[in-house]
């Protein structure tokens, strides 16, 4: 699991502290959304959590290893532990689409024969067969994206960390993001995506952690975050979309679907549609 203790930061010739005696835990294996109020300090966590920010205090554990500043260690930490960016140019930094992927898996130290065959499975993977000579600057933000993602998942990761992955996406790239995210998890990785899209991370998430003034103020599954409306008021949350039709539907047919929350769009359609025979036989 990922284990984050008493951790301190503030950014460089600052007074204010984002986080203070900050602590959090992930268990492995989880699809996590981390959400929060801009400003709230979701971006500058995972750059935590990737070591690219120094805390002043306090201890980052990823399965029992302690995130170390000295750069061997961050070197090994970042092969366990992979982020992408919120702005994917930050990113890339090779010439094309294959040149930039193979840039961090060479950093791996790994033989030509084995970097030839990831980049050729990350490329498949991704659907960037066709792109692999593209010179970067070519490609739409939300193919950037992708490659940025394949670029950081051929470094096979244990923990992946998305800043705001959504951003650049139409709804046809999102649907098609939601089965990488699905591919990724089945392989075992743990994901944890910064987001203010909170009706995408309600589709998507299992676990979430609300962040509010360097603490975290609410954590759990769908069923009992959402239902903390105080709290979610509090930090000005809006509630998704799903979960607010949902509890406009009548108590006994929330009943007859076993309480059981649709999480997207075709589920709901399945629960209306059932509504509707229902009405046209009575
Ligand atoms: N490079 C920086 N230097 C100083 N303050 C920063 C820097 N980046 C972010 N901050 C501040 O840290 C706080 C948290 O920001 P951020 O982590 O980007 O929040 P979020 O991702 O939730 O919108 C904000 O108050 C922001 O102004
Ligand atoms: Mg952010």
């Amino acid at each position: 699991m990922l284990k984050i203790i008493n951790l301190s930061s503030r950014y460089f010739n600052q007074t204010k502290y984002i986080f203070s005696q900050f602590n959090l835990t992930i268990p492995i294996h989880k699809k996590v959304a981390l959400l929060g109020q801009n400003g709230s300090g979701k971006t500058t966590l995972l750059l935590l959590i990737d070591g690219l920010l120094k805390a002043e205090n306090g201890s980052i554990y990823w399965e029992q290893e302690l995130l170390k500043y000295h750069p061997k260690n961050i070197k090994q930490w970042r092969k366990r532990i992979g982020l992408t960016f919120q702005n994917p140019e930050q990113q890339l930094v090779a010439g094309t689409v294959a040149e930039d992927i193979s840039f961090g898996l060479c950093n791996l130290q790994l033989s030509k024969q084995e970097i030839k065959e990831r980049l050729e499975q990350v490329l498949k993977d991704f659907e960037l067969e066709l792109l692999a000579n593209e010179p970067l600057h070519h490609l739409s933000l939300g193919q950037k994206r992708r490659v940025a993602l394949a670029g950081v998942m051929a470094l096979n990761p244990e923990l992946l960390l998305l800043d705001e992955p959504t951003t650049y996406l139409d709804q046809h790239q999102r649907n098609n993001f939601l089965q990488e995210l699905e591919r990724i998890y089945e392989q075992g990785t743990t994901i944890l995506i910064a987001t203010h899209d909170l009706n995408f991370a309600y589709q998507w998430a299992d676990w979430f952690i609300f962040i509010h003034e360097g603490k975290v103020i609410l954590e759990g599954e769908a069923n009992y975050v959402f239902n903390q409306r105080q709290i979610l008021e509090q930090i000005k949350i809006q509630l998704p979309i799903l979960w607010e039709i949902w509890h406009t539907l009548p108590p006994d047919l929330k009943q007859q679907n076993n309480q059981q929350l649709p999480r997207n769009i075709e589920e709901l359609k399945k629960i209306i549609c059932r509504i509707g025979k229902q009405t046209v036989i009575d």
